[in-house]
């Protein structure tokens, strides 16, 4: 039996400098899609996977991030005396266990890579879960929860993927593919951030990932690669050049890249209208800045 996967490694230690100024002092994981935080999601996302130990990468400045996932006794008691039970149970749905959460602080900014690796001890020698928090998916089942199941059939490291338009791949971590087996493909190596024009597909790494400990071993080298950084991309492509299997897996859902603007934006708009509380009037008012804008043109 392969050993189940319980822990996953958030990586939440960026400056989020794209969302400044509000990063200024909000960390960017705290930042609200309707009424939730990022890092929410992706936390709820874990769990539905069977995640029991949350390990997050932090930094400087993200104490926020450690104050949301305490519990707030004050705030549930306002609630239970006013007889908001609905509020209260929402709250009482983002509390975590004790002990469940660990938090380890990367000293420095090296990379995506290094980030995981920082976590290498409370890993120690199992296989586990990766999910970075910008990518967030709506889906009927988890998209980590997908993986879990494929992870079960298939040996080796899995990667969420996805395809992308060819000017966009050198924003991503992009597959070689060796075989093509519909949902599932394997690969034969993994590039960081490709120039333009020499990506060798346009299947793109998400940020979900299950990765064996040798990739933690790997990390251990602290190879520089894309952009000065330790990429966790290249330490994944090392199990490839080892023999070891990886995979890509096509999950089913929507992703989001709310690492991005307009990819918040956009999902914002998204979970709106998925609220049944919030549809009617969100839909009437893009239907009408469309009329309006389509009468000026
Ligand atoms: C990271 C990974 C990259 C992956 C991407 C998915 O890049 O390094 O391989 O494709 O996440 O969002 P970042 O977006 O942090 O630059």
């Amino acid at each position: 039996m392969k050993k189940k996967i319980t822990k996953a490694i958030f990586p939440v230690a960026g400056l989020g400098t794209r969302f400044l100024p509000a990063t200024k002092s909000v960390p960017k994981e705290i930042m609200t899609l309707v009424d939730r935080p990022l890092i929410q999601y992706a936390i709820d996302e874990a769990r539905a996977a069977g995640i029991k130990e949350f390990i997050f990468i932090t930094s400087r400045g993200k104490g926020a991030l450690e104050d949301y996932f305490d519990e707030a006794p004050q705030l549930e008691q306002a609630l239970r005396k006013k007889g908001k039970t609905e509020l209260l149970e929402e709250l009482q749905s983002t509390n975590m266990e004790s002990g469940a959460i660990a938090y380890i602080r990367q000293h420095k900014a090296l990379g995506l890579g290094h980030a995981v690796w920082c976590a290498r001890r409370l890993i120690a020698n199992e296989p586990f879960a990766v999910i970075l928090p910008d990518d967030v998916i709506a889906a009927e089942k988890s998209c980590l929860q997908q993986m879990v199941e494929a992870y079960e059939e298939s040996p080796g490291c899995m990667v969420a993927a996805m395809e992308v338009p060819a000017d966009q791949a050198s924003s991503y971590g992009v597959l070689d593919v060796k075989e093509d087996m519909g949902s599932l493909v394997s690969v034969n190596g993994m590039v960081e951030k490709p120039e333009a024009g020499k990506a060798p597909s346009n299947l793109a790494v998400i940020g979900r990932y299950i990765l064996t400990p040798d990739v933690l071993r790997s990390l251990n080298k602290k190879q520089v690669g894309a952009g000065g950084e330790i990429q966790l991309t290249d330490a994944i492509a090392n199990e490839i050049a080892e023999g070891r299997p990886v995979h890509g897996f096509r999950f089913s859902g929507q992703r989001f890249d709310c690492g991005t603007k307009a990819g918040f934006l956009q999902a914002s708009v998204s979970f709106g209208l998925n609220r049944p509380d919030l549809r009617d009037d969100l839909l009437g008012y893009i239907q009408n800045i469309v009329s309006t804008q389509k009468a000026a043109e």
